[in-house]
């Protein structure tokens, strides 16, 4: 067998046989591989069309790691695949890379260099976007190397469809830049998970800036739960901005066994809270289309109302009444603030064609997930194509399942059930999510198993581990998630045109959220001071 017929390129050859020390150098140089030119491996045996085992030459080893993508080049084609199991080595792999060469040379070749051994998963040849199936596995011995720029290219954009991309980072160890199609962005949810500190709030941002970057017009309404992206400057990275507090919302009952429940009149005996129920009914009914006014003494009117036509027989209501009243006046206070729906209009108008932080930092717990339910209540009730991005979703979506239900903090319920059908119906009208969180296994089962596309970063804990190996049906993902440093992530869903995950790493850029820029020291060192220290 010759060389050619081995369709193995020269310049592999040189690599392994390393006789020629100039060349050798030059092989090893981080630009060459780093550009596609110089091959890092080679196909091992056996292969299929859908994974082929491989070895890495010495001198390539840095370049070549778990999640990677990697090309093969085999019968004038190249196909293109991900880096697994890269530990763990092949058995038997070496005696068949001996094999091969000293069919070559007719006697067992010295290599001088420690082989590592992986698995690449084949998606196929890249076909602008996507890729097409392989016809024929590639053979032994096909040269393998770094995907290159024109690679990742084909892979991520659609020609017809420019400007509807946007980058948020680089093929970890490479400065290919990894690009998002916005439209599944926008229209089927986005999820943002890793462990505290790694990087997911700069993630959100960097998606941000990036859809502010597109020519289109949209429409992001960010809920800023501890006001880190009000007080960015991401006002100064993108060119459509808007900020408002959520101060400026009133809390608004859109359901009435929310106000039941807020004021703890579930527990009245039957008769009692029978009325009341009705009562609060007929009250949010009467609100909705401004027929009611947000007050106490409204409310009571209902709900006198309703005692009497249940009491009629039994004479006086005016303990139940009073009662009643007293719960009204202490728990009521967030309720019944004389605000309208009518009040939620600036949010339509402020986010059309633009990016609009709620800041909601100031609010109670209560309040802040009582504001976002009306939002997407309203969203939803509305139509609304806007697209909703809530980091430290376990105070609005938090899983109550197992003993989860224990741990939630506020009134979730004021909102999880509004956010759940958004995830669920949104997508026909225009609307979708992102959820930011630190746990998968914290926040609404249904929610996260409606997100199409997600952010993988480190993450160790089981149960997480467990919800994205469901999701990806990606089974060495246990080993590459807790490896992850800050800003790194694994991207997979509809976002990326691989079914499998990219490891990315994010470009912070100039983003600075709040609070950003201060070290530990600097703040205690400012509290500190403040309080007289
Ligand atoms: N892509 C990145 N490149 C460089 N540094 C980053 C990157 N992402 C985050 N960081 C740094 O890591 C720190 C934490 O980032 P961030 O606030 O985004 O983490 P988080 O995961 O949202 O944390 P938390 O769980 O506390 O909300 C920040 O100081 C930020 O500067
Ligand atoms: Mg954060």
């Amino acid at each position: 067998m010759t060389v050619e017929d081995a369709g193995l390129e020269t310049s592999v050859l040189r690599a392994v046989t390393s006789s020629e020390v100039e060349e050798y150098e030059y092989l090893r140089s981080k630009e060459q591989i780093l550009k596609g030119a110089s091959p890092v491996g080679f196909v091992t045996s056996p292969t299929s069309t859908k994974k082929c085992d491989f070895a890495v030459f010495d001198y390539a080893t840095d370049y070549v790691y778990e999640g990677q993508l990697l090309t093969v080049n085999h019968n004038n084609t190249k196909a293109i695949g991900l880096v697994s199991n890269l530990f763990a080595a092949t058995r038997g792999a070496t005696t068949d890379v001996l094999n091969y060469f000293s069919s070559l040379y007719g006697e067992i070749p010295h290599l001088d260099q420690n082989m590592r051994f992986g698995e690449l998963r084949l998606y196929g040849i890249p076909a602008s976007p996507g890729v097409r199936r392989l016809s024929h596995p590639p053979k032994p011995c096909s040269p393998i190397f770094v995907a290159n720029r024109e690679d990742y290219e084909a892979l991520f954009r659609d020609p017809e469809r420019d400007g509807e991309y946007y980058p948020v980072g680089k093929i970890r160890e490479t400065d290919y830049p990894v690009d998002l199609d916005a439209s599944a962005v926008l229209r089927l949810g986005v999820g943002i998970f890793a462990r505290i500190g790694m990087g997911k709030s700069v993630t959100t941002a960097a998606n941000i800036v990036g859809m502010d970057s597109l020519k289109q017009k949209i429409n992001v309404i960010v809920w800023d739960h501890t006001g880190e992206y009000a007080t960015s400057n991401l006002d100064r990275l993108c060119s459509n901005f808007q900020v408002m507090s959520s101060r400026e919302l009133p809390v608004v009952p859109t359901e009435a066994k929310d106000i039941v429940k807020t004021l703890g009149l579930d527990v009245l005996p039957s008769q009692a809270r029978k009325a009341v129920e009705v009562a609060a009914d007929i009250f949010v009914m009467d609100f909705t289309c401004g027929a009611a006014e947000l007050s106490p003494d409204c409310f009571m009117s209902y709900v006198n109302q309703w005692l009497d036509e249940f009491y009629k027989k039994d004479g006086s209501i005016s303990a139940w009444s009073s009662a009643i009243r007293r719960r009204v006046k202490i728990l009521g206070g967030h309720i019944f603030t004389g605000g309208s729906v009518e009040q939620y209009n600036m949010i339509w108008k402020r986010v059309a064609g633009n990016i609009l932080v709620i800041d909601a930092s100031s609010d109670p717990l209560d309040a802040r997930q009582a504001k976002i339910g009306t939002i997407a209540d309203l969203i939803l009730r509305n139509r609304y194509p806007i697209h909703l991005v809530i980091d430290e979703a376990k105070n609005y979506l938090p899983e109550m399942g197992g003993s989860y239900g224990q741990i939630t903090v506020g009134k979730p319920y004021l909102c999880s059930g509004k956010i759940t059908s958004l995830s669920e119906e949104g997508r026909k009208f225009g609307a979708n999510l992102t959820i930011i969180n630190q746990r998968i296994s914290r926040i609404s089962k249904t929610v996260f198993s409606n997100l199409s596309t997600l952010f993988c970063g480190c993450l160790t804990a089981a149960n997480d581990m467990r919800a994205i190996e469901d999701y990806t049906d990606f089974p060495e993902i246990q080993k590459i998630l807790p490896r992850l440093g800050v800003g790194e992530f694994l991207i997979a869903g509809m976002a990326t045109p691989l079914k499998d995950p990219l490891c990315v790493s994010i470009e912070k850029g100039d983003i600075q959220l709040g609070y950003g820029g201060a070290t530990v020291f600097e703040l205690h060192k400012s509290f500190a001071e403040r309080n007289g220290g």
